[in-house]
C-alpha cells in the first residue's frame, strides 16, 4: 500500500510517516514478532513502542526478520519514568537501542511528564539527538503549560507531542498550541481502545464510505493532520487499519466526528498520575 508512506515533515524536516503500529500490552516474543512483522508486509513503516512496554527486543527482532531496509522505518521508542534524569537517561536510552538491535531511532520521547525530572531528561534527549543517534525528539503527554516550561530554556524545540487523542477528546487547544509552535500532535488510544466503535455517528459515515468506524476515526486523524498509531494483534485489523487512504470525510463530516468530544479520557491525566 503506497500511500502508507504518507508523512508528516517535523520541524527538523526528517519525515514522519502519518500511520504505525501501537505496541503497548503486545506481549515480547512471537507475539509482538508476528503482529510487526504484519505490519511491515502490509507496509507499515512506523512503529511505536517504549521501553515500559517491555517488548523492544521482539519489535528489533521483526525488524530484522522483516528484511525492510533500516532507513526505510520509523522506529519510536520512549524514556520510562522511573530512568528519567540526565545520566539515567543517556543509560536508559543505550539499554533501549541494545534492545531493539539498531544503532539509532528514528523518534525518542520522554514518556511522561515527570514533575521537577523532566527538563533535566530533555537535556539527555538534545544530546542523543545533537549525537546523530535519534532523528528526532520528542514528548509525550505534555499539555500546554509542560510545553510551554520546557521551552523556557531547551535548546531544540521538542518535534513531537503524543497524547491521547480520539474523538471523544479532540484536544483542541493543544493541538492549535502545538501547530502554532511546529509541534507535530501524535495520537495515542487513537480507537478508545475499541470503545468507540459503535458508535452511530461513525458508523453511519462508514456505511457511506463502505468502510468500518475505525477506519473512519483513523481518517479524521490523517485529516486533522495528527499521525496516528492504532495497536493490533490481528492481521486482519491491522491490514483494515491500513486501508485509510482512498477516501475522504468531508467537512460536515468531520465536524459530526468533533461533536462526540466529551473531553473523556481512557487513560491517566497528565496533570495528575502518581506512576
Ligand atoms: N505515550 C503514551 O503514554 C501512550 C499511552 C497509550 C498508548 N500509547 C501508544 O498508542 C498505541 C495505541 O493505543 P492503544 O493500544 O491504547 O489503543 P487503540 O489503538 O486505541 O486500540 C487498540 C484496541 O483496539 C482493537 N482494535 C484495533 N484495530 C481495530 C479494528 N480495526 N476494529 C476493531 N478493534 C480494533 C485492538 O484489538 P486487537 O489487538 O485484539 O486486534 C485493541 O484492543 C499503543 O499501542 C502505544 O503504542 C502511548
Amino acid at each position: 500500500m503506497k500511500s502508507l508512506n504518507e508523512s508528516a515533515t517535523l520541524h527538523n524536516g526528517v519525515k514522519m510517516p502519518r500511520l504505525g503500529l501501537g505496541v503497548w500490552r503486545v506481549k515480547d516474543g512471537e507475539e509482538v514478532i508476528q503482529s510487526v512483522k504484519t505490519a511491515l508486509e502490509v507496509g507499515y513503516r512506523h512503529i511505536d513502542t517504549a521501553a515500559i512496554y517491555k517488548n523492544e527486543e521482539g519489535v528489533g527482532q521483526a525488524i530484522k526478520e522483516s528484511g525492510v531496509p533500516r532507513e526505510e522505518l520509523f522506529i519510536t521508542t520512549k524514556v520510562w519514568n522511573a530512568d528519567q534524569g540526565y545520566d539515567t537517561t543517556l543509560k536508559a536510552f543505550e539499554t533501549s537501542l541494545q534492545k531493539l538491535g539498531l544503532d539509532y531511532v528514528d523518534l525518542y520521547l520522554i514518556h511522561w511528564p515527570v514533575k521537577g525530572k523532566y527538563k533535566e531528561t530533555y537535556k539527555a534527549l538534545e544530546k542523543i539527538y545533537k549525537d546523530g543517534r535519534a532523528r528526532a525528539i520528542g514528548v509525550s503527554n505534555f499539555q500546554i503549560h509542560h510545553l510551554e516550561d520546557l521551552m523556557t530554556d531547551c535548546e531544540i524545540k521538542p518535534m513531537v507531542n503524543q497524547v491521547e487523542y480520539h474523538p471523544r477528546l479532540t484536544q483542541k487547544e493543544l493541538h492549535a498550541f502545538c501547530k502554532q509552535h511546529g509541534i507535530q500532535l501524535e495520537a495515542w488510544s487513537p480507537l478508545m481502545q475499541g470503545k468507540l466503535l459503535n458508535e452511530p455517528v461513525l458508523v453511519e459515515i462508514g456505511n457511506k464510505y463502505g468502510k468500518t468506524p475505525a477506519q473512519v476515526i483513523l481518517r479524521w486523524d490523517l485529516q486533522n493532520e495528527v499521525v496516528t498509531i492504532p495497536k493490533s494483534i490481528t492481521p486482519a485489523r491491522i491490514k483494515e487499519n491500513a486501508n485509510i487512504f482512498d477516501f475522504t470525510l468531508t467537512a460536515d463530516e468531520m465536524a459530526a466526528i468533533d461533536t462526540l468530544n466529551k473531553n473523556e479520557r481512557i487513560g491517566p491525566d497528565p496533570d495528575n498520575f502518581n506512576f
